[in-house]
């Protein structure tokens, strides 16, 4: 995207007609739109394929003799699935479970597994698959309990979610790409060979208030797509069902989040809903398409969200951090920063801040982005410290508790190889220098007054 540009939020735009409801599955334990790792009833444990997965064969013949589908032997969660990795964790929901395999494998105390440590090579799978991104590489469905019997939709409510997932998902509903510009249309969109941000419009598919619990990536034409965004729509949106090009300007919306490969849009933990627009608004879900082929290419990707109308304990948003403060001199590197004093809305509200997953978004000259806490003490810690490519931009998860009085200081890197000063500003041409950080509570994080663009979701300088 170009112009990330965040606003106030909660304003309600106006309605469109039609309806995108493609899928509904009521308090499905395994969430929704489960066409990425086997449907229910797919692939059974012991049919994993180890050579394209060797993760997913070193579970199951680790790990899975306790962390079944229906855990035995005391053990806490299930480890089948690719969503059993991708839960919060039991001991602490603020971390992922893979997060804790990687810790409780290497812990010189209660490793796991009980009986003795992996082999120096079995921890060596463990982390080629962290440093891949945690890609589902083709994990078992956890349709099958151990001894073969065949679970009921009925029955598996236990199978994929950890015990302390209180609130289920009451619906799960998918939106692709799409060739006609007509609501409903399930007809594949044709990728030019070239490359290019294409949008999609969908009206939000219910009608009450609802938070997100589970976000997932349904990518269809893996060599065409390069990465997408999901935008809230805050200025007059365009008609439901319709799509077009966008150059990746977006003046008027606020980006909820995104995918690139490796990685997988935020799914919440325990008691936590992600904050979604309101019923009457429009999504838009921008595809970057990177189409080398030679030659047009069918596309159906897309991305599946469930949601509950019911209360969360916490909700969640995305906060901007950053500078809009960039002044890039011709030929050098350069940096911008930006220090975020959290609003703890103005000092009376004292909750701790908890950070889930961080997203650098800069432009083309863009080449590293960190983000470093400062405590109250004066100690520091790195909530983000990675290489940045404007074709490859990635939802990191970033678990971490903000206290009140903790800073966070973001710094952007630039290698300006033009001949001209470099500024901020939403062309390509021009440089940006955001974090987009998910967290809750919403809007404790946010400190707004410092972006040029107006923004009330913003920790700037
Ligand atoms: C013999 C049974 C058994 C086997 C095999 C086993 N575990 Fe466990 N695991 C447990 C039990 C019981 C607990 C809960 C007590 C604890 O945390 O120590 C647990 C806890 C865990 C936790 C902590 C979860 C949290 O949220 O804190 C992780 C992570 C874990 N196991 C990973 C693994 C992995 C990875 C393997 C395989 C490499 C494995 N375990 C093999 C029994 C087992």
């Amino acid at each position: 995207m170009e112009n990330p540009i965040v606003r106030p939020r909660g304003r309600a735009p106006r309605w469109a007609a039609g309806i995108v409801i493609l899928v509904t599955c009521l308090a499905s334990s395994q969430g929704c739109g489960s066409s990425d790792s086997g449907a229910d009833g797919g692939v059974a444990s012991g049919d994993v394929d180890a050579a394209a997965c060797p993760m997913a064969a070193l579970l199951e013949q680790n790990c899975q003799s306790c962390h079944a589908a229906k855990p035995v032997a005391g053990a806490p969660m299930p480890l089948v699935t690719w969503n059993d990795l991708m839960a919060p964790s039991h001991s602490d929901p603020a971390r992922h479970v893979y997060e804790m395999v990687k810790v409780r494998t290497n812990a010189t105390d209660k490793f796991m597994p009980p009986t003795g440590h992996l082999t120096e090579q079995q921890l060596g799978v463990i982390d080629a698959w962290m440093n891949a991104g945690e890609p589902n590489c083709g994990f078992a469905s956890g349709a099958k309990k151990p001894g073969g019997t065949v679970t009921g939709t009925a029955d598996d409510s236990d199978g994929g979610v950890s015990e302390n997932e209180v609130i289920k998902p009451e619906a799960c509903y998918e939106i692709h790409a799409h060739g006609e510009q007509t609501p409903g249309d399930s007809t594949p969109f044709t990728v030019a060979p070239s490359q290019f941000y294409h949008a999609f419009n969908f009206k939000v598919p219910y009608d009450k208030d609802v938070k997100g619990l589970i976000f997932k990536s349904l990518i269809d034409n893996s060599a065409v797509v390069h990465h997408w965004l999901l935008y809230q729509v805050n200025g007059t949106p365009d008609a439901d069902g319709t799509h077009k090009n966008t150059g990746g300007m977006h003046t008027n919306d606020t980006l909820l989040f995104g995918w690139a490969p490796g990685g997988a849009p935020p799914s919440m933990p325990p008691g936590v809903g992600f904050q979604m627009p309101k019923p009457g608004s429009t999504l838009q879900l921008e595809i970057h398409y990177y189409n080398t082929t030679g030659m047009a290419q069918p596309d159906r990707t897309g991305m599946s969200f469930c949601v509950t109308s019911k209360p969360t304990k916490y909700t969640a948003a995305t906060t901007t951090l950053g500078s809009e403060l960039i002044l890039l001199l011709p030929a050098k590197t350069g940096t911008a920063t930006g220090t975020c004093n959290p609003g703890f809305k103005n000092g009376k509200d004292k909750r701790d801040i908890h950070i889930l997953y961080s997203s650098p978004h800069m432009h083309k000259t863009g080449v590293r982005m960190t983000t470093i806490i400062n405590r109250v003490g004066g100690e520091k810690e790195t909530l983000i410290d990675k290489p940045f490519a404007f074709l490859e931009q990635h939802d990191y998860p970033t678990p971490v508790i903000i206290h009140p009085g903790d800073t966070l200081t973001t710094t952007c890197t630039f290698d300006n190889m033009s001949s001209g000063i470099v500024t901020y500003g939403p062309s390509t041409t021009q440089e940006m220098c955001y974090n987009f950080v998910v967290a809750y509570p919403a809007d404790l994080l946010a400190n707004p007054g410092g972006s040029l663009q107006g923004a009330d979701n913003t920790c700037l300088q």
